[in-house]
């Protein structure tokens, strides 16, 4: 399999490059500068090397930086931002600070001829983002691109197969970027198209067959997209020697945990063991009413019972995590295997200890193992699903965690979901979810007085949920919601909408 190497200076989009050339069916890995060496580059036999951008200047130096001999390993290489300026500046051109002629944001470049611009325009929006720019050009070198403000946006040595540009082709808002990706990888690299998530799922079967051939795993099945996916595939693997421990805590929305046995165990024949555990949970949430101290609880329980109920299995080698590329680069750029801190599995106890950890997922993006798990057969419903946290209606409770508010908040969050199916037919809200406020308010119904809970509603749009803004729900959709809730749900009395976007508000209320 062609394999390109996605060299990270630090940029903030260094995923998003990675991702693009996966798009074109070509494996990217994303590695630190930092954390390899010029011979592990050579021994791996990557047919091409992207720099990426960063946030510093390549003539600190203090700033990453590389061995200049990586331009004269023969691999071509592309520069992005920060990743342009350095080969420019190991190649022998000079780098400098362009105080009054920075540019940031969609601007006109204008490409001269030359096979990375094979296919694009000649006049096209890029997306900018530099203060320091390329002021001469090492030796061997012709500019390719330029700006009205800077001389070279872009820079090429045909001979050598280098190529450097300054804007970002991997933002979409840069028109010709996925053509560049494409003119790099197959004509200037020539890799052949061979990353498939069907070949991942034979490449993957075979090797985790005989991986773990005659050895027990253990995974904690969760339901969510990455250990279902995980589950199922390697339950083709190994089958039976797949145990799955679902620890239903009793706080997951209405359904969901029979939902979850149902599908796995009956459709997927896997070995499942639910832990049904709803009492325990909620002796142990009994009068705590502190975020923090709730979220402690349900995870610390959440490992108890898993313990539990591993320590009744017999000979367990193996331990599967549902990790996956971006947990992966986020916790170590790729370098070495890390436990996920997830709440199902983080900080596992130290007297269970495995042979070894098998985390199947771990060079894919989520895009990806979502189009594993299609291919797998799992329930598109299930495959798509909106995140759910792992602390689940605990953080969704305001206040005291009882049976009854559980209860409450089950039922209105199901006809929330239900209203919002209904209305948003194709592109649902990224995510979107009923809080049972602590608040209660008087209301009328029939001839008598109320006084129930207060339900808040939530629906955010989102890319990548560091920050998000709340759906603009129809009225229709709002009222119809609101008027069943309060018809077909004892106990509450009043429903609202949260408008706060994320910053300042999180997503979730507590
Ligand atoms: P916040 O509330 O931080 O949420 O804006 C951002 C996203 O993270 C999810 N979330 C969690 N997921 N364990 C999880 O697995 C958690 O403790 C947790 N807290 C928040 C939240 O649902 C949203 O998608």
């Amino acid at each position: 399999m062609d394999k390109i190497l996605v060299l990270d200076f630090g940029g903030q989009y260094d995923q998003l490059i990675a991702r693009r050339v996966r798009e074109l069916h070509v494996y990217a890995e994303i590695r630190s500068c930092r954390k390899i060496t010029l011979n592990e580059i050579e021994e791996n036999g990557y047919k091409g090397i992207i720099f990426t951008g960063g946030p510093n200047s390549v003539y600190d130096p203090a700033s990453p930086t590389f061995d200049k001999e990586i331009l004269e390993l023969g691999v071509p290489v592309l520069g992005i931002c920060y990743g342009a300026q350095l080969i420019a500046y190991l190649a022998g051109g000079k780098v400098e600070s362009a105080a009054n002629s920075s540019e940031y944001g969609k601007t006109t470049v204008y490409a001269e001829k030359d096979p990375l611009f094979e296919h694009t325009k000649e006049k096209s929006i890029c997306w900018m983002s530099h203060t320091d720019y390329i002021s001469e050009l090492p030796s061997g070198f012709r500019r390719t691109a330029y700006t009205d403000k800077c001389p070279c946006a872009a820079m090429s040595n045909e001979q050598k197969k280098i190529y450097a540009v300054q804007f970002h082709p991997e933002v979409t808002h840069t028109e010709i970027g996925k053509q560049i990706f494409s003119n790099f990888v197959f004509a200037v690299c020539g890799c052949t198209p061979d990353w498939n998530m069907d070949d991942f799922i034979d490449r993957s079967v075979e090797k985790f067959r005989d991986e773990l051939k005659g050895k027990k795993v253990l995974l904690a099945l969760s339901g969510g997209v990455d250990s279902s996916v995980t589950a199922v595939l390697l339950h083709k693997a190994i089958g039976e020697r797949l145990v799955c421990v679902f620890v239903d805590h009793g706080l997951l929305r209405k359904d969901e945990g029979d939902y979850v046995e149902k599908t796995f165990k009956d459709r997927f024949g896997l070995n499942l063991i639910r832990a049904n555990v709803q009492e325990v949970f909620l002796a142990k949430l009994k009068g705590v009413t502190d975020p923090e101290s709730k979220r402690k609880i349900i995870g610390e329980e959440f490992i108890r019972v898993f313990e539990q109920e591993a320590g009744k299995l017999d000979n367990v080698q193996v331990l599967a995590q549902g990790t996956i590329y971006p947990d992966v680069i986020e916790s170590g750029k790729g370098d070495s295997a890390v436990i996920k801190s997830h709440h199902n599995v983080g900080g596992l106890p130290e007297s269970m200890s495995f042979e070894k950890i098998v985390e199947p997922l771990r060079d894919l993006f989520k895009d990806e193992v979502r189009e594993v798990g299609v291919k797998l057969g799992i329930p598109a419903d299930l495959v798509y699903r909106q995140p759910f946290p792992g602390p689940g209606l605990g953080v969704r409770i305001i206040g005291e965690i009882t049976e009854k508010k559980l209860h409450i908040l089950k039922e209105a969050d199901a006809i929330f979901r239900e209203e919002i199916r209904k209305s948003f037919p194709g592109k649902e809200p990224d995510q979107y979810f009923a809080v049972l406020t602590d608040s209660r308010s008087v209301g009328v119904m029939g001839d008598a007085r109320t006084y129930g809970y207060t339900l808040a509603l939530r629906a955010v749009d989102t890319d990548d949920f560091m920050t998000a803004e709340w759906t603009r729900l129809s009225y229709e959709c709002l009222a119809e919601t609101s008027r069943r809730i309060t018809n077909e749900v004892q106990g509450i009395s009043r429903v609202v909408y949260d408008i706060t976007s994320k910053p300042p508000g999180t997503v979730e209320w507590e």
